[in-house]
């Protein structure tokens, strides 16, 4: 079968959040179990772009409207991603340090799917399935069956999977022109409430919907931005797939970029020479507990109960815990997070912005991941966390609630219901006292990192969608 997913962020090309890794991991699998699977991401202006070879296979010009971009699409030579990864260059639209966040996103991301189509339509094959992922791919469905000019590459089937469903991609009317011809009888596919929803398109014209847990398509129903009673509609058609972790990437015992390999037989040493590098780097105490967060500092993420969770934490169990926070975002998160490191210092510490290798260091070292999301449609740190046998500290929401069993209940981790500074402190008590009990720690810990998360299981999952609806062969 020969598959395209087309995403604004693919592992190791391009990464902000979860969708890089998941985009990054499963069509490597796919491509092992025998596919042709092929990714799609824009060409920004990143250290793996400048690091590799690439050679231009295609190239032409995206009408929008009165604008003309030139485009190439270049393929990564190498090939050693395990699937072929082709960026389109637009060089006034990407060339840029930032993946999102500017005024002309809504041009940058048209653009991008309309030159994919457009090379696509130039290519001597067609293949059988493209798989959107969020909003920036959403358009795809709708031209693939509805603009004339893409008429020969209408057996195309397409899925669109859903990693956040926050963000969807609105543009007004006056956009619309910048869109290939369709007859404008199917106009009301683009809408949603009183604007057009590039999510919205997706989910109404992709032959089939997926996100990436279960609990997270049950959530949709009630709680998605204004889409509720669309994703009510189409759940005959709709499936939720818990992602999977690249199991290559995120391996304690191959992995290098930490200080000492570990399994599961070794992880108390292991372990703990991880703790006490980092301790070192961020002047904590490796014979107390470390909680750590990594991620983006948003309210989705709980990033705002942060600063007062620690603090609370931190005068309670003063002598007890570290507390070690890796991210970025809002900027008074950011500052409160810093200004902490005063009142706590030699227990509490902040690195604000990103870094990979950090990352996989905090996940070896940490003892707990504190992931007090209001939204996690999977959620992908919680489980890297248990495959290093540091224990998740969740709050039971979408993937979250799929994967992490409070140990309470025979589980690998600790649990909470509210997004509120006291579930969070609780839970750390708890965490702490569990601390001190290492025959139970250690069973929650070998309890963890026993689960199996891999992408092998899980790209079957998607295979079979993508044949059943081959099979259907819907229009
Ligand atoms: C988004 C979601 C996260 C999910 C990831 C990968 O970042 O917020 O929950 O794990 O996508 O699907």
């Amino acid at each position: 079968m020969e598959i395209f997913h087309i995403s604004a962020e693919c592992y190791p090309m391009v990464k902000v959040g979860g969708l890089a890794d998941v985009v990054g991991a499963l069509p490597k699998y796919q491509a092992a179990a025998g596919n042709l699977v092929r990714v799609v991401v824009p060409c920004y202006d990143t250290k793996f772009k400048k690091e590799n070879n690439f050679e231009c296979v295609h190239w032409g010009n995206v009408k929008l409207g009165n604008f003309d971009f030139p485009f190439s699409v270049l393929k990564e030579t190498s090939n050693k991603l395990g699937y072929e990864l082709y960026l389109i260059e637009i060089k006034e639209l990407f060339d840029r340090p930032n993946v999102y966040g500017y005024e002309d996103d809504i041009e940058r991301f048209f653009s991008f799917q309309i030159a994919t189509l457009d090379w696509l339509l130039a290519r001597k094959t067609i293949p059988d399935v493209i798989n959107c992922h969020d909003h920036h791919t959403g358009l795809v469905p709708f031209l693939l069956k509805y603009a004339y000019k893409y008429e020969s590459l209408k057996s195309v089937r397409t899925v669109i999977t859903i990693h956040n469903g926050l963000y969807q991609g609105w543009f007004g009317f006056d956009k619309l022109h910048y869109l290939p011809e369709f007859d404008l009888i199917h106009v009301g596919f683009l809408e949603w409430g009183s604007s057009l929803n590039s999510l919205a398109v997706g989910v109404k014209c992709a032959h089939a919907v997926t996100t990436v847990s279960p609990s997270y398509l049950n959530e949709i129903n009630y709680s998605a931005n204004g889409l509720e009673s669309l994703f009510n509609s189409v759940q005959s058609k709709s499936k939720g797939i818990l992602n999977g972790i690249d199991i290559e990437v995120w391996d304690p015992s191959k992995d290098k970029m930490i200080v000492q390999n570990y399994s599961i037989d070794s992880f108390e040493v292991g372990k703990q020479m991880n703790k006490e590098n980092l301790c070192e780097q961020f002047e904590l105490d490796p014979g107390k507990p470390l909680f750590s967060f990594i991620g983006r500092l948003f309210e989705e993420k709980g990033g705002d109960l942060l600063p007062q969770a620690s603090a609370l934490a931190l005068s309670e169990n003063f002598e007890n815990i570290n507390i070690l926070i890796l991210g970025s975002g809002n900027s008074l998160i950011e500052e409160q997070l810093m200004q902490l490191r005063n009142d706590y210092k030699g227990n509490y510490n902040v690195f604000i912005g990103y870094n990979e290798e950090l990352a996989h260091l905090i996940y070896a070292g940490s003892d707990y991941i504190l992931m007090p999301s209001r939204v996690e449609p999977c959620g992908l740190n919680q489980m890297y966390a248990l495959r290093y046998g540091t224990i998740p500290i969740v709050r039971r929401t979408g993937g979250l609630r799929d994967t992490v069993v409070d140990f309470g209940d025979n589980g690998n981790g600790i649990c909470h219901d509210q997004a509120s500074v006291g579930d969070i402190c609780y839970s750390i008590n708890r965490a702490v006292k569990l601390y001190d009990d290492k025959i139970n720690l250690n069973k929650v810990i070998k309890t963890g990192m026993s689960i199996d998360h891999s992408w092998e299981r899980v790209c079957q999952e998607y295979i079979e969608i993508y044949n059943l609806i081959i099979e259907k062969n819907e229009v």
